[in-house]
């Protein structure tokens, strides 16, 4: 009989791809993913720790589902088990269990492959399981191949962990040491998904310009040459990668951005800070101008390359002259969108205990006024493409009826008005509104045929839009 199974996710993309690979490991004992954990047999939080407000969330869903737990007992529907997984269940484990005695399983990002150990234990015997133990295998090595199709747009882990230890940051305690999954391993998962219909991969990992691993020949690849390789995939259009570290930006990397087609004109790369001096209270080990090198060097090899970043405003310590240093750092970077965020001390990392917390109000300030000059290069970034044709695949269906949403080369949400049919292609729309996260426009002449790379370029480069050239268009009439 089959069972219901319930997954909600907080943080990263790559909790995202966990979660789907933790209902692959699940499909097997008989449990289907529902939308709704009223009546659930298995409940599990994939969790983020990443700053105060995430981990928060989750203590205040285990209370709710304490309720629902109790009600399908008392209905004499049997057990819900609820499982916190995720980076809050590695960092917090056994407090969630003294806290919560509901819950039946507490596991690592590590550890979800033994799932059905997990399930086993927690079915015989009354009690709980808890497994953040970083264990000495690989889980990928464990893991089922993918249920069914993963989406036109999907994910695909290929480094894990890191060994960087910001100083603000619980990444390198929650999800381990850096690791890399082997190539062969990457390619195969990658044939299998474009395989069953996926047009774009995005490749993930916490530092993901670190992967590196063995070629068939015994050499030694980088990302870059990764890319090339799964860019000889038939019918993947598109690839990206997130996140990266300016310091593991070499040489091959950003010259695929130049040389690969299929490899998207689109690049996450935080920074943080503009102030050498909180870079290196970061113990990032670069300095501002190092990331303008790296920016320019990449902008040399794919000159409409949209950029991205993450900053951390108000790390203890900074001053008014240290985050000017960042305003004029995103004033010459020129980012197509970034992400803000307010420094929260985490338990555990050394900037958490240092004396120069700042207040809350200085948090905010500067956060706004980065949030400004940011929204600000955003929506002018998005304004130059009115009137301009792009590429846009389809992923997603809009709130509206007839309403399709889908993602330029440079990573813009583009809605249209379209059929239905359209869903799962790659299309070409022309712009006519933009907005600071969206842009809108309407279908034109054809239909881009899945797995034709697409070569255009940005308007800021100068160029028009040559998308089309020797790419066969299937009409849509
Ligand atoms: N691996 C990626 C990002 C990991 S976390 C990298 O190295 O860039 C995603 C973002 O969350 C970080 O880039 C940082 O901007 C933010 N972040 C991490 N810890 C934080 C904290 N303690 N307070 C506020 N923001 C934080
Ligand atoms: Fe965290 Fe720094 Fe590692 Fe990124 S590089 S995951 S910010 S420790
Ligand atoms: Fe959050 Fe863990 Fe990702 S802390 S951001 S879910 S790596």
């Amino acid at each position: 009989m089959s069972k219901k199974l319930f997954i909600k996710t907080w943080g990263c993309q790559m909790n995202v791809y966990d979660s789907a690979r933790m209902a692959d490991v699940l499909a097997p004992l008989g449990y289907r993913p529902v939308e709704e954990p009223e009546g659930a047999d298995m409940v599990i939080l994939n969790t983020c720790h990443i700053r105060e407000k995430a981990s928060e969330k989750v203590f205040s869903d285990l209370g709710r589902l304490r309720g629902l737990k109790d009600r399908k007992a008392a209905e004499g529907d049997g057990r819900m088990i609820v499982a916190v997984a995720g980076c809050v269940a590695q960092a917090e484990g056994e407090e969630i269990l003294a806290r919560m005695p509901h819950v039946d399983m507490v596991f690592g990002p590590q550890n979800y492959h033994t799932l059905p150990e997990m399930v086993a234990r927690v079915t015989r015997a009354a009690g709980s399981v808890l497994n953040t133990d970083f264990p000495a295998e690989s889980k990928f090595d464990f893991l089922p191949e993918e249920e069914g199709a993963q989406g036109v747009a999907a994910f695909l882990a290929v480094q894990e962990g890191c060994d960087k230890f910001c100083t603000f940051c619980v990444v390198p305690y929650t999800r381990g040491a850096e690791f890399s999954r082997p190539a062969a391993q990457v390619l195969a998962e990658a044939r299998r998904m474009v395989a069953a219909g996926t047009a774009e991969i995005t490749l993930l990992g916490q530092n993901v310009n670190a992967w590196h691993g063995d070629g068939p020949d015994g050499s030694s690849w980088g990302l870059g040459r990764l890319i090339r390789e799964l860019a000889e995939i038939d019918g993947l259009a598109r690839i990206r990668y997130t996140t990266s570290h300016p310091r593991d930006m070499d040489e091959d990397l950003i010259r695929a951005h130049a040389e690969v087609p299929q490899l998207m004109p689109y690049l996450h790369l935080p920074v943080q800070s503009g102030s050498d001096r909180i870079l290196a209270a970061m113990n990032r080990k670069h300095t501002a101008d190092d990331y303008r090198r790296v920016i320019d060097r990449l902008r040399a090899a794919k000159p409409d390359l949209a950029l991205s970043g993450d900053f951390i405003v108000g790390f203890p310590g900074e001053t008014d002259a240290d985050f000017a240093e960042t305003l004029r750092l995103v004033t010459d970077v020129g980012y197509a969108q970034a992400y803000t965020f307010k420094y929260s001390p985490r338990p555990g990392t050394p900037a958490s205990v240092d004396g120069g917390q700042l207040s809350e109000e200085v948090k905010g300030a500067r956060l706004e006024a980065l949030q400004q000059l940011i929204a600000a290069q955003q929506i002018a970034f998005n304004q130059g493409f009115v009137g301009r044709t792009v590429p846009v695949l389809f992923d997603r269906r809009g709130k509206q009826d007839g309403q399709l949403l889908g993602r330029s080369p440079w990573m813009q949400s583009v809605y249209v008005q379209g059929n239905d049919r359209l869903f799962g292609r790659m299309v070409e729309v022309r712009i006519d509104a933009a907005y600071s996260n969206s842009l809108t426009g309407a279908v034109v002449t054809g239909e881009w045929t899945s797995g034709a790379p697409y070569t255009g370029s940005a308007p800021h480069s100068g160029n028009t839009h040559t998308g089309n050239q020797g790419i066969e268009v299937e009409a849509l009439a």
